[in-house]
């Protein structure tokens, strides 16, 4: 259903690099989180992948950036008619950018980090296909999607190891944050959007009425200085 929507955002090749330039920083956040996650843990096998894993986005967020910026270099600066960058529709590796490290479980960090992973994974399959027409940002793609299915089943079998009785109910919490996560991300979309309708109103239909009945007070008014109405009492500065 997505399919031509998808083809509709990376169609235009300005909104393409500046999309990929901000998948690199979220990519670049979610390799700093890892690499503090792998300092934190207890664990020494999710120590090593966790290291492993910060890495990889790290090398994600290269790849990202080297080819936004070889595309935004291909591009004249004039050609750009593109505004809308859509990144509510096509987000990059989306759940990277929420990670939270400090505080967390191992077992909890995992089934967020697995959830996020998979929907990164479908998430860049979807994207791999809407760019048939630029085969070097699509190389990109079929690299960094062979290391998000990684990602996502070793933290599936991590949290199986670390939590073997209880890892369906992690999962079930951090889908629910996940959700609650997505709901406060588009109930502020929507207030933005009525913060902006209402303004405009208010410029146009509020404004105006304001502005007639100054105008026409200020028609009563005199010009220059005046002498006051009443003959003021000497006594009182009223
Ligand atoms: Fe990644
Ligand atoms: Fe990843």
């Amino acid at each position: 259903m997505m399919r031509p929507i998808h083809r509709w955002v990376w169609s235009d090749p300005h909104r393409r690099a500046r999309k990929l330039l901000a998948f690199a920083e979220t990519e670049a956040d979610g390799g700093r989180d890892l690499a503090r996650a792998s300092e934190l843990t207890g664990d020494a096998l999710l120590r090593r992948l966790y290291l492993r894993h910060a890495q990889d986005e790290m090398r994600h967020a290269d790849m990202f950036r080297t080819r936004g910026r070889a595309l935004l270099a291909s591009l004249s600066k004039g050609d750009d008619t593109s505004t809308l960058d859509a990144m509510w529709i096509a987000p990059g590796e989306r759940g990277l950018d929420d990670l939270r490290v400090d505080g967390e479980s191992d077992e909890s960090l995992l089934a967020f980090l697995h959830l996020s992973e998979r929907s990164a994974q479908e998430r860049f399959t979807a994207y791999h296909a809407a760019v048939l027409a630029d085969p070097d940002t699509r190389d990109v793609f079929t690299s960094i999607l062979r290391d998000e299915a990684f990602h996502m089943n070793y933290t599936y079998a991590q949290l199986r190891r670390v939590s073997p009785r209880r890892h369906g109910w992690r999962l079930w919490l951090a889908r629910a944050s996940r959700f609650w996560k997505a709901y406060l991300r588009l109930s502020s979309a929507i207030a933005g959007l009525f913060g902006g309708i209402m303004l405009v109103v208010q410029y146009f239909v509020l404004l105006p009425v304001f502005a007639l009945l100054a105008k026409r007070a200020a028609k009563k008014e005199n010009d220059g200085w005046s002498a006051p109405q009443k003959a003021r009492s000497l006594r009182s500065q009223y």
